[in-house]
């Protein structure tokens, strides 16, 4: 099948158990070392959700396509770090993907800016993630969106032949 056509990004919402095929599909097919730390998935595939990964936790961001059609563009998992009630002013991105046919059309801005508002909705102040050494593209979106490097875990990962950094990322979600 070819690939869709992007046309305009839909508002942000949150999963619903529904959208789990297409989730799997693409995570599967976003699957690479620049950014994955888990094997390439093989069958028979695991859910995309399960008791630790509930759809609540994940925003995603659809697409108007050619046709009249929408397809999932992008999704971005929005977690607590620990359940301590010490680190509940914070959250952190557990997950964020877009489908090679949507990249650079905004979706991750646009995924970003929904998990600041849930985040703050749900009382954070803080928000942090965790990103590849060796990964521009999304090292470039957080520095565009304010994130700032808070540590480095040098040579965390083996992947692809190489030790790879593990970079801690973070910024307020105060104004
Ligand atoms: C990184 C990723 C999420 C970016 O998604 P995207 O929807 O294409 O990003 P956007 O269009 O919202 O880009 C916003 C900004 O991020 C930066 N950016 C995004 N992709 C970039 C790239 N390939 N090179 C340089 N800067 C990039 C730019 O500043 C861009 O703003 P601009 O288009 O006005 O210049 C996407 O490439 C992806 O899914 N990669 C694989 C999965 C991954 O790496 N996830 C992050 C795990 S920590």
């Amino acid at each position: 099948m070819s690939a869709p056509h992007f046309r305009s990004l839909l508002p942000v919402r949150l999963a619903v158990p529904q959208d789990e095929s297409a989730l799997g599909e693409l995570d599967r097919a976003t699957w690479s070392t620049l950014h994955a730390v888990q094997p390439r998935p093989v069958p028979p595939y695991e859910p995309f959700f399960d008791a630790r990964h509930r759809p609540e936790e994940f925003l995603l961001a659809e697409a108007a396509t050619g046709a009249g059609g929408t397809h999932i563009a992008g999704y971005l998992r929005l977690a607590r770090p620990t359940p301590l009630a010490c680190n509940a002013h914070v959250r952190q991105i557990q997950g964020l993907a877009v489908a090679g046919w949507a990249r650079r059309h905004g979706v991750a801005r646009a995924l970003l800016h929904a998990a600041y508002a849930e985040a703050r909705r749900q009382g954070a102040g803080r928000l942090t993630l965790r990103v590849l050494g060796h990964n521009a593209p999304a090292r470039a979106l957080y520095a565009a969106e304010g994130f700032a490097v808070e540590g480095v875990l040098p040579g965390e990962f083996f992947l692809g032949g190489r030790y790879v950094d593990d970079v801690l990322m973070g910024r307020s979600l105060e104004d």
